[in-house]
């Protein structure tokens, strides 16, 4: 396999884009390709991701994006995991750029569903789930994220202050992320006085309904030689699944794909939590954050909302998570989410995150879910 970097990345501002987003997806996969030093015409293969492309009538959008760059007789292809589409089409650009089968390749994830209502929205992400056993049943993300953080609130008797500091830390560190929805800090009032959703999560629980795009160009080191940024290593790029359905699982403490993948990527990157300086991780919900955190390997199981609320994943804690603002304040554009979460630790390696800047950028870790872990990407990334 040969070493294989991110060289560069770029998104736009998540929450409502005005422009389609065939056009969002464009605009960032040039913005993308230009930071990166190279030129279109040396990118071998394009993974798009648009899980819900069919609601702007736009299905197959790879050759469309590929001819706006100058590049149509680029192969692309669409790469569909849910939540985590994006993450996997990063796993698919590396494995094609480490194979030798492409010398660069571009990632791009893009979602526009800001046309919608709720209903319909909350309809179309549940068909990420089991249809016939969940979705057809009334079961919604909210309702099944809220079935883990019952889960775990019984099994751990945390307090509701415990998963509103996770909620508090991610929209304060949002509010200094120009790529957030949101951009104002939220207080334990705030979030204690949200309305229920469903019941335990409340507003503030929940990440919100966003459009968004993100691309990331991936190249081999032998084909960059001099890079124009500061490159991410990609140390590892590991995938897991799990069984579908909520029931069948033996348990809900966490999510299974999550720790298998986790398992797989510390093995290739031969690293360890420990080695680790800053994650971004899939928070949908907070409890996703906190079965996150605990499957990964990174504080034991039923403690990590409490490590939150005593403040060792804020910013300038002992490991920051999410210096975005996460899936929770900097938004959830479905199919961009897993590499916009590249761009967030693209942005810190490069010096790029102002006042959001952790204190140690020289390794970090993406983590991103697809549905309730179903689906899993971990990727490792650190400097040269
Ligand atoms: C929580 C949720 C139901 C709220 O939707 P809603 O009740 O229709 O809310 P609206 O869109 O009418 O927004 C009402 C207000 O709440 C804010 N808001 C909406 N969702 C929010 C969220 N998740 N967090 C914080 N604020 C939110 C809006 O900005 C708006 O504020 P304003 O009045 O100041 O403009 C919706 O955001 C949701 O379902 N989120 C989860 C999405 C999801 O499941 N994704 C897949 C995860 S696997």
């Amino acid at each position: 396999m040969r070493e294989t970097w991110v060289v560069a990345a770029a998104s736009n501002r998540y929450g409502k884009m005005k422009e389609s987003g065939r056009e969002a997806a464009t605009r960032v996969a040039w913005e993308a390709i230009e930071r990166s030093g190279l030129a279109p015409k040396d990118i071998g293969y394009t993974f798009v991701s648009n899980a819900f492309g069919v609601a702007e009538r736009q299905a197959h959008v790879g050759p469309l994006i590929n001819t706006s760059l100058g590049i149509p007789d680029v192969p692309s292809c669409t790469i569909e995991s849910a939540c985590s589409s994006s993450s996997a089409g990063l796993h698919e650009a590396f494995v094609h750029v480490a194979g030798g089968f492409a010398d660069a390749a571009l990632v791009v994830g893009v979602e526009k569903l800001s046309h919608l209502d709720t209903l319909a929205s909350t309809s179309y992400f549940a068909m990420g789930a089991d249809y016939a056993f969940e979705t057809k049943n009334g079961a919604t993300f909210p309702g099944l994220y809220a079935t883990l953080a019952d889960a775990y609130q019984h099994a751990f008797r945390t307090q509701p202050e415990m998963f509103g500091s996770i909620a508090i830390k991610n929209h304060a560190n949002a509010a200094l992320n120009p790529h957030a929805q949101f951009r104002k800090p939220i207080s334990l009032d705030t979030y204690l006085n949200s309305p229920i959703i469903a019941s335990p999560l409340r507003l503030y629980d929940c990440c919100p309904f966003s459009d968004g795009a993100a691309a990331v160009v991936v190249a081999a080191k032998e084909f960059v030689r001099t890079p124009k940024t500061e490159p991410l290593v990609i140390r590892a790029s590991a995938r897991s699944g799990s069984i579908g359905d909520m029931h069948d699982r033996p348990d809900l403490l966490g999510l299974p794909a999550t720790r298998t993948a986790a398992e797989k990527a510390f093995r290739q990157a031969k690293m360890e939590p420990k080695d680790i300086d800053f994650l971004e991780v899939h928070d949908c919900f907070t409890i996703a954050e906190a079965l996150a955190l605990e499957d990964l390997g990174f504080y034991p199981r039923g403690s990590a909302a409490r490590e939150s609320l005593e403040g060792s994943t804020a910013l300038h804690g002992r490991l920051p998570v999410n210096p975005s603002g996460g899936l929770k304040a900097k938004g959830h554009p479905v199919s961009a989410t897993g590499a916009g979460q590249v761009v967030e630790i693209f942005e810190q390696f490069n010096g790029l995150a102002g006042a959001r800047a952790v204190p140690k950028a020289d390794t970090a870790l993406a983590h991103n879910v697809g549905a309730t872990g179903s689906s899993c990407s971990v990727h490792i990334f650190s400097r040269r």
